[in-house]
């Protein structure tokens, strides 16, 4: 089982997996005519438990993206009612996709500020696991965060960035930079850290391990620091990186990262669980989770 993120291959939501559709952008239509009344309670048994659990948890801008766009627990939301919300608001859409995309396509979409989403939705035995993001992850997770601007643009200048990245062969620490803010980034808020990653707020149980258990680190997020942190795909993340709050990703938008690819690749790659001298360190982990999970003991 990997460990890590094997170089240039599974990149968030981008790895190129699913066959191709007949459009050269993979969009497809979501045919929300088509789910059935076990997609639309599977999706009420995903929103209904994870809506209870995020108050406290979620960013403030989480929960008010949630409240204004129609998004409920019975049934499956209509991209097209999403995206009448969402482009007034931020310029952004939802798109249907069948599954992954290939990085390129990926990319190109966020950087027109479309947002591709699985149309699918998991089947009821596979509630905590996903090999591939579906309509649950893609919308209950990331929709409610695009209704921010901070994090509207930052996802667009991701999408520019991950093109010239590719030309530059440094996707894989671009990709860090992603993992870390838009699907597992945690941020501070008055009254102390929230959630605002997309794994996680659509995550029944990482959504409370990220915050609750002693195992993570939590710390303070850097640029280059997190350009050389591998990270996990099969599990929980054992280092979680935290930020001042949205508008520091919309400072990331104006830097060029051209020159921290350089002196990040001057330095050794860092292991998912490893803190440095010289890291911010909100609460230092004690490992205990994936210790017990490496020698085949329960958590
Ligand atoms: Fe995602």
């Amino acid at each position: 089982m990997a460990t890590t993120t094997p170089e240039s291959t599974k990149h968030g939501l981008a790895a190129g997996a699913a066959a191709q559709p007949e459009s050269a952008d993979w969009t497809i239509s979501q045919g929300w005519e088509h789910y059935t009344a076990a997609d639309h309670a599977t999706w009420k048994t995903l929103f209904q438990r994870q809506t209870k659990l995020l108050p406290g948890r979620a960013c403030d801008e989480f929960v008010q993206g949630m409240r204004d766009l129609p998004i409920g627990a019975d049934e499956i939301p209509d991209f097209r009612r999403l995206s009448e919300v969402l482009m007034p608001r931020t310029g952004w859409q939802v798109v249907a996709v069948p599954g992954l995309v290939p990085d390129e396509v990926f990319f190109d979409h966020l950087a027109n500020r479309r947002f591709p989403a699985g149309n699918f939705i998991r089947q009821p035995h596979e509630l905590d696991y996903l090999e591939e993001p579906d309509v649950f992850h893609d919308v209950f997770g990331h929709v409610p965060m695009l209704m921010n601007p901070a994090i509207a643009d930052f996802i667009q200048a991701y999408g520019q960035g991950g093109l010239r990245a590719q030309q530059l062969g440094k996707l894989a620490q671009l990709a860090r930079v992603y993992w870390y803010t838009v699907e597992f980034g945690l941020l501070q808020q008055g009254d102390g850290l929230r959630l605002y990653g997309s794994g996680i707020a659509s995550s029944y149980t990482e959504s409370q391990f990220c915050l609750d258990s002693p195992s993570p680190n939590r710390i303070r997020f850097g640029l280059e620091r997190v350009m050389r942190t591998n990270y996990r795909i099969d599990d929980f993340q054992e280092s979680y990186f935290v930020i001042r709050d949205l508008d520091e990703l919309l400072e990331f938008t104006r830097i060029d990262f051209a020159p921290l690819y350089e002196s990040a690749a001057q330095a050794p790659e860092l292991q998912p669980g490893d803190v440095l001298p010289t890291d911010q360190v909100f609460s230092r982990g004690d490992g205990s989770y994936h210790r017990a999970r490496r020698t085949g003991g329960t958590p």
